[in-house]
């Protein structure tokens, strides 16, 4: 076979490959993170983009690096106490400020999320439910968010 029709044959069978995996009609199939460091992100992302006037999340000092410190935080609880996998993040009256960050993503196992009663502002994020496949439980209530 001349190195002319290898090239087209070979682009062809790539092809043939390829498009079997990728037809229009898939939805994309959301990779579920499976590292735990994801809820020490979120919580991260919490604290740094909540103003805290009262000092309510001072016991969040990620000095404990073992799994499960982030367990033994006011207003977090974890599935198991020694795994750092949030499942409720109750901060209700913390007299937080700020935007919705979008690093509550990371606690993406959790079934609670109650930030009711604070001055939280701005959207509510419309990906909300997304970022929290498994939230059973939301309270925004008795803030300043807007949709
Ligand atoms: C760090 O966290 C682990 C898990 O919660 C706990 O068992 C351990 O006592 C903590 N260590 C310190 C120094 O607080
Ligand atoms: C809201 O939180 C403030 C403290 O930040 C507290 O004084 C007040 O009683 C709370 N209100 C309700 C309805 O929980």
């Amino acid at each position: 076979m001349s190195p002319g029709l290898l090239l087209p044959l070979l682009l062809l069978l790539l092809l043939a490959i390829a498009l079997p995996l990728t037809p229009a009609t898939m939805q994309p199939v959301p990779a579920l993170p499976v590292v735990q460091e994801d809820d020490v992100r979120c919580l991260r992302g919490v604290k740094r983009h909540f103003r805290d006037p009262n000092a309510r999340l001072s016991s969040w000092t990620f000095a404990n690096t073992s799994a499960g410190a982030i367990c033994d935080f006011s207003g977090v609880s974890c599935w198991h106490p020694q795994e750092s996998r949030v499942i409720a993040l109750e901060l209700s009256g913390y007299g937080l400020h700020g935007a919705l960050p979008s690093h509550l993503k990371y606690c993406w196992a959790t079934t609670t999320l109650d930030l009711s009663n604070n001055s939280l502002e701005g959207p509510i994020p419309p990906a909300l439910c997304d970022w929290l496949p498994y939230l059973v439980t939301l309270d925004l209530s008795g803030n300043r968010l807007s949709n």
